[in-house]
């Protein structure tokens, strides 16, 4: 099944309830959740804290991407808040393995963010543990990016490698997807789809989040 998971970092800072009502009625699935730390990449934006006044109001699956350095530090943290899943990259981790075995640990679903230059190899040894591979169709820090060509190869390779091993895991894409791009995403084998600027930006959000169901049909 593909689900939609729109990133707050497009939302109206002052007005997140509202925009987070406004998805969940319109039927997106999961909430992406963009953490940066000014470090790992060059943006700032939200911790814990935010994530645990999003919880009191929202149901949706709280997606919590960390782009940040030494994640290892923070891993209890977003879990105690209520983060569902939790997202690390492989590039920004020195004992991956570890770090994946202490947000399973903390109860949560373990993933792992592939910046768009890093290999899928990076996964050999920690496909089986993880529930969630995230691809980067853009440079991480900022929405509003626009869709890098090659993650589409990449998306195609992990389903294949996904589907060889015989696991069950989704692949979730970010970055510079919308109504005119999802359908080739999800063909390749994308099936958690982050829409941050495409969704937030639209005139109308609703009506954006319905295009981009209608367009590969769920
Ligand atoms: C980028 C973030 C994305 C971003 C996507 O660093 O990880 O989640 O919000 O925004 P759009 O959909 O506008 O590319
Ligand atoms: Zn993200």
């Amino acid at each position: 099944m593909i689900k939609l998971a729109p990133s707050i970092l497009s939302a109206d800072f002052a007005n997140l309830e509202r925009d987070i009502k406004m998805i969940e009625q319109a039927g997106a699935e999961l909430l992406h959740i963009d953490v940066m730390d000014g470090h790992f990449v060059p943006n700032i934006t939200i911790g814990a804290p935010v994530v645990k006044s999003l919880k009191k109001v929202s149901s949706l699956v709280l997606d919590v991407h960390l782009m940040i350095s030494a994640p290892e530090n923070y891993i209890k943290d977003f879990a105690e808040a209520g983060a569902d899943i939790i997202t690390v990259h492989a590039e920004a981790a020195t004992h991956l393995h570890r770090l994946i075995q202490m947000i399973k640990k903390e109860g949560c679903k373990a993933a792992v963010a592939l910046n768009p230059a890093t290999p899928l190899n990076v996964l050999d040894y920690v496909l089986e543990d993880l529930d969630m591979v995230l691809i980067m169709s853009v440079n991480p820090g900022f929405g509003g990016q626009k869709f890098i060509p090659s993650a589409l190869d990449k998306i195609k390779k992990l389903r294949s490698m996904i589907r060889e091993r015989g696991l069950h895991i989704d692949i979730q894409v970010d970055g510079g997807v919308g109504i005119d791009n999802i359908a080739e995403v999800t063909s390749c084998g994308g099936n958690i789809i982050v829409a941050g600027s495409a969704i937030f930006n639209a005139p109308d959000p609703t009506m954006a989040i319905k295009k981009m169901k209608e367009a590969v049909r769920v």
